[in-house]
């Protein structure tokens, strides 16, 4: 079977459960998408699994958790209110706005601003472009009961999760009593007001970032850079997503961010319908080093070759001292982020399969990693008008559900119930029989192979505990 596309999942997950169009009912919102029942419990595994291998597996990662309403300050130093942007031309005929490097080539750049060549507008086909001019992408809000206008109550949601961990750095550090290299991980939602959103849950306006910022000492960066780029190549494998649809892509100098050294992005293939096989890959996750350049940058310490102070705002020196070396110096940063959503849309994609029952009917499976799946085990019975068949599959699910996430259903006829499960990846279903009621045991059957076992009641806990770890 090829590979499935972006629509094939849209499709899958709102039949499912998974992921629906927001607002729906009022004409929809633009790129919002709303989890459902099934698709919280795909996204929560994400975060999860992420959260225990970083946070909890590891011994140098410390948790975090900042508002997303930061002080204005924070994004003057990060960068972002002067360079968190996207360049955008207009069609002086059909009055069409675009992303300049979607409509143009950029071929050099004019007082620090770039100079894009334009081709024909895809809109009307002229050739009557106006100047790339900037759009800052940082979702605006105010704050406070101010007039509208009044310039001091603005405020942006964080576009990043990453400023609220260095504005923590010496919070942490000195709670946690760290030595470098140490990393502070969060998880949490980010906004940016995209030009272009689209393709699904690819880009939206509100999305949510997995990140960490791993300190270590200058010099020691870049081998810590190639582990993390390696170790999360190696952890998408390991929630189920196939190598052959992950590749490393290195950032050429000229797409590099402003504070980076160098940055390698984890991409999926997200776009096999594509006939150009370079644009079939697109980013799942950014692997950056950052340098020294935000630490200094929200440090009162940093001084120009003049000796003038380039934070005065900042109260802090976030500096680190060694103890054994007895000097001062700005970590450098190695940042891993990771989108939840597009995490999400990876593992809908790669696990999407369709497979033939013996009546010539072609079945979806989602052959997610048991790690991912939203429910693990489906208890059926087979008979739902024998209170006895019913009593006893009720009282199974309830024995499974303080160990596994499990469901009971005797909404249909067994074919329909297993393929029910099947489409949303449940890697087992057990099914309860008139024979169940004299021998105490029941049906085990495989998503993936069909399989069925005979299991008995009192093994089937620890039976399913370790089907789903090997
Ligand atoms: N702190 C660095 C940073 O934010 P980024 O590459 O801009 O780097 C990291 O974002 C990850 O966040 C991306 O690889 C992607 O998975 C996710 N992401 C970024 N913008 C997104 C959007 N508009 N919609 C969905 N996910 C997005």
């Amino acid at each position: 079977m090829s590979a499935p596309n972006i629509e094939t999942i849209v499709s899958l997950a709102k039949r499912r459960g998974f992921v629906y169009p927001s607002s729906e009912i009022y004409g929809g919102l633009g790129s919002a998408w709303d989890y459902g029942p099934m698709g919280i419990e795909l996204y929560n595994n994400v975060k999860q699994a992420w959260w225990r291998w970083m946070v909890y597996e590891r011994d140098d990662i410390e948790g975090l958790d900042s508002s997303i309403i930061l002080n204005r300050l924070v994004w003057k130093y990060s960068g972002h209110e002067e360079t968190f942007h996207d360049w955008l031309a207009d069609c002086r005929k059909c009055k069409n706005r675009f992303r300049a490097d979607k409509v143009g080539k950029l071929v050099s750049e004019k007082d620090g601003k770039p100079v894009f060549e334009f081709g024909d507008c895809p809109s009307c086909g002229s050739h009557d472009w106006t100047e790339a001019r900037a759009f800052n992408t940082m979702l605006r809000t105010k704050l406070g009961a101010v007039a509208d206008d009044d310039p001091a109550a603005l405020a942006y949601l964080r576009p990043e999760t990453a400023q609220g961990i260095f504005i923590n750095f010496l919070n942490v550090l000195v709670t946690s009593r760290r030595k470098l290299p140490f990393g502070i991980a969060q998880i949490g939602k980010s906004f940016r007001n995209e030009v272009t959103p689209g393709n699904f849950i690819f880009r939206t306006r509100e999305f949510e970032q997995m990140e960490m910022e791993y300190f270590v000492k200058p010099g020691e960066d870049e081998a810590a850079h190639q582990e993390w780029i390696d170790a999360f190549h190696t952890w998408f494998q390991g929630i189920g997503i196939s190598s052959a649809n992950l590749r490393l892509y290195e950032q050429p100098k000229e797409e590099l961010a402003h504070y980076a050294k160098r940055t390698v992005d984890i991409q999926y293939r997200f776009f096999p319908e594509r006939e150009d096989e370079e644009r079939q890959w697109d980013e799942l996750m950014g692997i950056a080093n950052r340098t020294d350049f935000d630490l200094k940058t929200h440090s009162k310490k940093p001084e120009d070759a003049e000796g003038k102070r380039l934070n005065p705002d900042s109260t802090e020196d976030l500096s680190y001292f060694d103890e054994q070396t007895k000097q001062r110096f700005y970590p450098y940063v190695i940042e891993p982020a990771a989108g939840v959503n597009r995490t999400v849309l990876a593992l809908l994609m790669d696990a999407y399969s369709e497979k033939t029952n013996d009546k010539g009917e072609t079945r979806v499976i989602l052959k997610l990693h048991h790690s991912m799946a939203p429910i693990k085990v489906a208890v059926l019975p087979l008979a739902k008008n024998k209170p006895e068949i019913v009593g006893m599959a009720k009282a199974l699910k309830r024995s499974l559900q303080p160990v596994v996430r499990a469901v009971y259903d005797d909404t249909g006829g067994i074919g329909k119930l297993y393929a029910r499960q099947d489409e949303i990846g449940t890697p087992f279903c057990v099914t309860v029989d008139h024979q169940s009621l004299e021998d105490e045991a029941v049906t085990v059957r495989d998503r993936d192979t069909w399989e069925q076992e005979r299991v008995k009641v009192s093994d089937l806990t620890v039976y399913i505990k370790e089907r789903l770890t090997s």
